[in-house]
């Protein structure tokens, strides 16, 4: 660890830090919608494979560039740059990857803005202040703003602190929080009557989908957003892992609990999906699609759990907390890649950086705040389904073809001595320099 950059204390602050990145928005609600969309149990199965046969291998690349540079994304790429073109483009693809995480981030706030309004209804809702509560679920410029604002500003004093006490800790406390309620949610859903049907439709593939060509590219676009790849983020963490860790067994177990959580966000959404519908709430449009997204959430969910009766608003306080801080620890990993960057390249006070940066990105999440409708899906697509691809799949270029085989062994070797004659470094490096690349491409072609 260099202690004059910060680094992660130890291996499970690393896990839970990571892992919290990766767990988001993403994983308990996007990934149970796409699931329901996609064909239930056949994109469960797809999603499964590509996250550790595709997302993981790129995974891997991104934490070593990280670990091998320890610095931000732009001067770890570089370091492994020779000629002045490949410092350029290493500039170009840290860059663009910061860009990305900023991105996100102005969009990601207002999302998580209303998770934090949904989440503190509830609270109105016990003292009896009906107009408070009202006002706080009733898309209004000034709740927007309100909640936005308050989102990012917890993001902001978060990154502060730095990595040893901001990220880290923060980290560990929420991380295990969040797995230990949606436990405890799943458990209670599964008593209700519906959820059978449900779980049956989650866990029974109809095998005839599994190679149905949206369905595959769904897949793979959620399981490259879900680790965060191609946003910088993952190169700056790895880089504040030690020298002494097995990076390819760290990497494996980030994956794992990534998949895990998102598995039992299903396990979760999916049942409770059918048990509002055996209450009389409608789950499926005229045509059979399933309800978008969003209104899923915000229209489906409260009114199963105002069916609840009192427990109900208990229920809705734990999920909505819960979707808050899930996606709290990826929206403080989106700010520390632009924050690395200004406080390594431009010698500015952390503190400084995290204001100055995470307020600019609050300014232009304002902007989307007040041109809603069409910004909010113009920035989301922008940045996950165009921008994180083509980035994810340079770093894949830049591992599989710019950095020397020699030094990247060596990168690979601290921490795991034995790793030459693992299946790891047999199958990993050309995979990373063909497959991969190859993969993220088609998805990227199909996208356009
Ligand atoms: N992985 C996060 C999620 O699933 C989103 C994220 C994307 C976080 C990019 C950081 C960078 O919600």
């Amino acid at each position: 660890m260099a202690v004059s950059r910060g680094g992660f204390s130890s291996r499970m602050g690393f896990i839970m830090a990571a892992a919290g990145s990766a767990v988001g928005l993403g994983n308990i609600w996007g990934f149970p919608t796409q699931t329901a969309s996609n064909g239930g149990a056949a994109f469960v199965l797809v999603y499964l494979v590509l996250a550790f046969c595709l997302a993981y291998p790129a995974f891997m690349a991104e934490l070593l560039i990280g670990r091998y540079g320890q610095a931000n994304a732009v001067t770890s790429l570089q370091k492994m740059s020779r000629t002045l073109w490949q410092k350029r483009f290493a500039f170009v693809v840290g860059f663009g990857g910061i860009i990305c995480a900023a991105l996100i981030l102005s969009f990601y706030g207002i999302i998580a803005g209303w998770m934090m309004s949904y989440a503190i209804e509830p609270l109105f809702l016990l003292a009896n202040m009906q107009i408070s509560a009202d006002w706080v679920i009733t898309h209004s410029l000034a709740r927007n703003l309100f909640f936005t604002s308050v989102f990012m500003a917890l993001t902001i004093v978060i990154i502060r602190r730095g990595v040893e006490n901001g990220i880290e800790k923060w980290s560990k406390r929420l991380m295990p929080l969040l797995i230990g309620l949606m436990v405890l949610l799943t458990s209670y859903v599964f008593t209700l009557d519906g959820a059978s049907e449900g779980l049956e439709a989650y866990l029974n593939p109809d095998v005839s989908r599994l190679l149905d060509p949206n369905l595959l590219i769904s897949a793979l676009g959620q399981a490259f957003f879900s680790l965060s790849l191609g946003t910088s983020v993952m190169v700056i963490y790895g880089s504040y892992i030690s020298k002494k860790e097995n990076l390819v067994t760290l990497g494996a177990q980030v994956t794992l609990i990534d998949v895990s959580i998102a598995f039992l966000a299903g396990l979760l959404i999916i049942p409770a999906m059918y048990v509002a519908q055996a209450q009389g709430v409608a789950i499926f449009a005229e045509d059979g699609s399933l309800i978008s997204g969003s209104s899923l959430v915000f229209t489906v969910l409260p009114t199963l759990f105002d069916s609840m009766g009192g427990v109900g608003l208990f229920v809705a306080l734990a999920f909505f907390v819960l979707m808050s801080i899930a996606a709290l620890t990826s929206s403080i990993s989106m700010l520390e890649g632009p924050v690395s960057y200004a406080v390594e390249r431009h010698n500015l006070k952390r503190e400084t950086a995290t204001t100055v940066i995470g307020l600019i990105i609050l300014l232009f999440s304002v902007v989307i705040v007040f041109n809603l409708s069409f910004m909010l899906d113009f920035v989301a697509i922008l940045a996950t389904q165009y921008w994180q691809p083509i980035i994810a799949m340079l770093c894949c270029v830049f591992v599989g073809w710019i950095w020397h085989r020699s030094e990247l062994l060596a990168e690979i070797k601290e921490g795991n001595d034995e790793v030459e004659n693992s299946l790891f470094w047999k199958v990993w490096p050309w995979y990373t320099k063909f497959v991969c690349p190859a993969a993220i491409a088609i998805v990227f072609i199909h996208s356009l």
